[in-house]
């Protein structure tokens, strides 16, 4: 009998494949859940399934793609053309992404995107199926798969089946808008656990499954078919000390040096996104706008570092952001630049994790002010890259991250006066304060880490299963 083991299923792997002017390359995938979960699935006897974030020319290039996958305990599920068109940028990406972060105004229902997304959540299922003993856990994460987990229960009634949402879970009367929101429900309840980032997001869920499934929980313990079901909330960590000791090895501190040579002023504020309307990046650039405008002692003594990551650039919103973004930094550099001074450093690209951590390190201020976030694993990443615990970090109390880290300046990212305010209390914030504040949260990063994450999700997972051994 096989050992068992821990399936874990996204619909991206932690690795995409490029295809380049040699063939096919392999790369590091970016966003919160492949990076936060990249550092633990190596462990034991994981899998993980899932897209590996291209679709293949030929039977060739399959092989290939499953060889090298395979060998790194990956297990591609391949996608074609029209379930990336219709499943992930049309149901996910158009319909439950924006319905999920509050933009209904940008919600498109399709009744073909649903049919893709019911088809290709069966093509996980049956990858899952096809790996899965039966003493193993099963995984499951994030908005792309909702249906999977009873997909699995359909097939399997007795199989472990634990899920994660990554984004927030919207308030009823937001979800209440989708059309199949009663079937996307009964796909989440057939896992046997449910986490989500925040206590917020787990009541929302559990309303609605009251509200529209007519489906009961006593402190989110739910009773469905016979089974009992549970909801908690469970905040995603980071692997702490790897982003701590990235930040002092001498690849990471040369790239420092050669950084702050370049941007060359006196101080920096930093964000990082992946292009997104949910992140508010324009926004940001506004603020930042009207606060050298407010403030012009300031100009030529402070620029914004703005790293935004190419991102589902396939979906109309995306290009029309990425658009509005390019013009409004023309217009910001065009206005305040001057020879020796640029306010606003902006690349459309991403970075190899010690590029990334050498911003972190120059950074004065992490600038994080998304309209809405599930998590945002950014701004912990540049508070356990502070060694010198100095800098402040301005974030959003829209973004899950806000729940744990209080001793941020939280602000409203839609309030411009405030985050006009709250950078230049960044700016002027005396640095015994800036340590007093940065020691409190690497604390708690510290102490409620990736690894943590994960324990406390399988104690729940297998406290649940042996709820429902007692019961039977
Ligand atoms: N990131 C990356 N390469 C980059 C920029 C960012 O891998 O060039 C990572 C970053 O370190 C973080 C993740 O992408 O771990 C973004 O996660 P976050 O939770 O902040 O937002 P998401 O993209 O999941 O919405
Ligand atoms: C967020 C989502 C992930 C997703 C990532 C990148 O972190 O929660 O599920 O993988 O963004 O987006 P993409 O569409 O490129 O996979």
């Amino acid at each position: 009998k096989p050992d068992p083991k821990t399936i874990i299923v996204s619909n991206r792997l932690p690795v995409k494949v490029v295809r380049n002017e040699e063939g096919l390359d392999f790369q590091p995938t970016e966003g919160g859940l492949a990076t936060g979960l990249g550092s633990i699935y190596k462990s034991g006897n994981n899998v993980w399934i899932g897209w590996p974030g291209a679709t293949l020319e030929s039977k060739a290039e399959e092989k290939t793609t499953l060889e090298i996958l395979t060998s790194q305990s990956m297990y591609p599920v391949f996608l074609t053309d029209e379930d990336l068109e219709l499943y992930y940028e049309g149901f996910s990406n158009e319909t439950l992404w924006p319905n999920f972060h509050y933009f209904n105004q940008y919600s498109i229902f399709n009744e073909d995107t649903w049919e893709s997304y019911k088809q290709v959540n069966q093509k996980f299922a049956d990858a899952i199926l096809s790996q899965a003993n039966k003493n193993d856990t099963i995984w499951v994460h994030d908005y792309q798969l909702l249906l999977v987990p009873a997909l699995l229960r359909q097939k399997k009634p007795d199989l472990k089946i634990g899920f994660f949402l990554h984004i927030p879970f919207p308030s009823y009367e937001s979800f209440r808008i989708l059309p199949f929101r009663r079937e996307i429900l009964l796909g989440m309840l057939g896992a046997d656990f449910l986490g989500f980032h925040t206590y917020d997001d787990t009541r929302h869920f559990l309303s609605s499954v009251n509200r529209l499934a007519g489906i009961g929980n006593n402190h989110g313990i739910i009773n469905y078919n016979n089974r009992q079901i549970m909801a908690d909330s469970l905040p995603m960590g980071i692997d702490y000390d790897k982003y701590h000791s990235t930040a002092s090895l001498p690849e990471t501190l040369q790239k420092e040096v050669e950084y702050r040579t370049a941007i060359g002023s006196p101080k920096v504020m930093l964000s990082i996104d992946r292009l997104d309307y949910s992140k508010g990046i324009p926004q940001r650039v506004k603020a930042f706008e009207k606060f050298l405008e407010q403030y012009p002692e300031y100009q030529q003594k402070v620029s914004l570092v703005m790293i935004v990551v190419p991102s589902r650039y396939q979906v109309g919103k995306y290009k029309e952001l990425k658009e509005e973004i390019d013009l409004l930094v023309g217009r910001i550099n065009g206005c305040f630049g001057r020879l020796s001074w640029t306010p606003v450093h902006y690349f459309f690209r991403s970075y190899p994790l010690h590029s990334l951590s050498a911003f972190y390190r120059i950074a004065h201020v992490g600038f994080v002010s998304p309209l809405r976030d599930g998590m945002n694993l950014v701004a912990k990443e540049f508070i356990a890259s502070k060694l010198e615990k100095k800098g402040v970090l301005i974030l959003s109390e829209m973004a899950g991250a806000s729940k744990e880290l209080s001793e941020a300046i939280l602000v409203n990212p839609n309030n411009q006066k405030q985050m006009v305010e709250a950078i230049k209390e960044a700016l002027e914030m005396e640095e015994e304060e800036q340590i007093a504040r940065l020691s409190v949260m690497q604390e708690t990063l510290k102490r409620y880490n990736i690894y943590h994450w994960v324990d406390l999700f399988m104690n729940r997972l297998d406290h649940v299963k042996n709820q429902q051994l007692a019961q039977k």
